[in-house]
């Protein structure tokens, strides 16, 4: 018999903490992977104005994950982001002691400083999405590779992008000849890689659907899924809005 699978996003994710980022047209999928992976330990490196990593704390919680989250930054922005004010970080501060306190911390510093840390093979889920220069992706990767479990996930943002001196584009076309990996296109684009090892027996499915797919059309499929997903939660929400200005005249 085939088994249906029905994504935790589809069913009930309205985003708590909605602010402008590139990160909105994959929302539901960063929803939906911490759901399927119930990561112990998820890293992200790059946080901003917390638009994926409230996403993934969101999921942790809703789907009541005992795990612990950590959010690296400086707060202070780069040459992409720009410099940014302190209201960044107090913003995001204060967003996750109101909805994520006791499994969610802020590490102000830099990546390299944050590295120390944590032990190698710790990771579940390890999310790349700091300055996007090729040499800039190259080095976090390299740096924290080693502290991903087997079997665990690596995602990075902006795959596709090719503005300005962004090359983690470049840094994905050359990653995804060595290593097992999924790529959605859309938006900025966002790539998936599986690290090697660890116990895939009791795979959830949608880690099947990602690095198994049986059928050619599987990865297309999936595609179009998540494309289907981030626009039908951007139509809710406009409804929503536009809803409520009618309600208040
Ligand atoms: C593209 S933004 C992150 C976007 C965010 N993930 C979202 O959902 O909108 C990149 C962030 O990485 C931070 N950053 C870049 N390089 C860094 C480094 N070496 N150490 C610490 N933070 C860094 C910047 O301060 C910036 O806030």
């Amino acid at each position: 018999m085939t088994s249906v699978y029905m994504p935790p996003s589809v069913r009930r994710f309205e985003p708590l903490h909605m602010v402008f980022s590139t990160w909105v047209d994959h929302l539901p999928f960063g929803y939906d992977i911490v759901a399927a992976l119930r990561p112990k330990l998820l890293v992200e490196l790059g946080t901003h104005k917390g638009l994926s990593y409230f996403t993934f704390c969101q999921s942790m919680k809703e789907n009541e994950i005992d795990g612990l989250c950590y959010a690296v930054d400086t707060f202070e922005g780069d040459a992409h982001t720009d410099k940014y004010d302190e209201s960044v970080f107090s913003a995001v501060n204060t967003h996750n002691r109101q909805h994520y306190h006791g499994f969610s911390y802020l590490m102000r510093m830099l990546f390299e400083e944050a590295l120390q840390h944590f032990s190698d093979d710790s990771i579940d889920l390890l999310h790349i999405d700091g300055f996007h220069t090729y040499e800039a992706v190259s080095q976090d990767f390299a740096n924290w590779y080693p502290k991903v479990k087997p079997g665990g996930i690596i995602l990075f943002h902006d795959v596709a992008a090719r503005v300005q001196d962004f090359g983690a584009w470049k840094f994905w076309d050359e990653t995804c000849a060595q290593h097992e990996t999924f790529t959605f296109g859309h938006g900025f684009g966002l790539g998936v890689l599986r690290k090697p090892g660890g116990n895939r027996s009791a795979d959830h499915p949608l880690l099947k659907l990602l690095f198994e797919g049986s059928r050619e059309d599987d990865g297309a499929a999936l595609r179009a899924f998540y494309v289907h997903a981030s626009k039908h939660l951007e139509n809710t929400r406009k409804l929503k809005r536009l809803t409520q200005q009618k309600a208040e005249g």
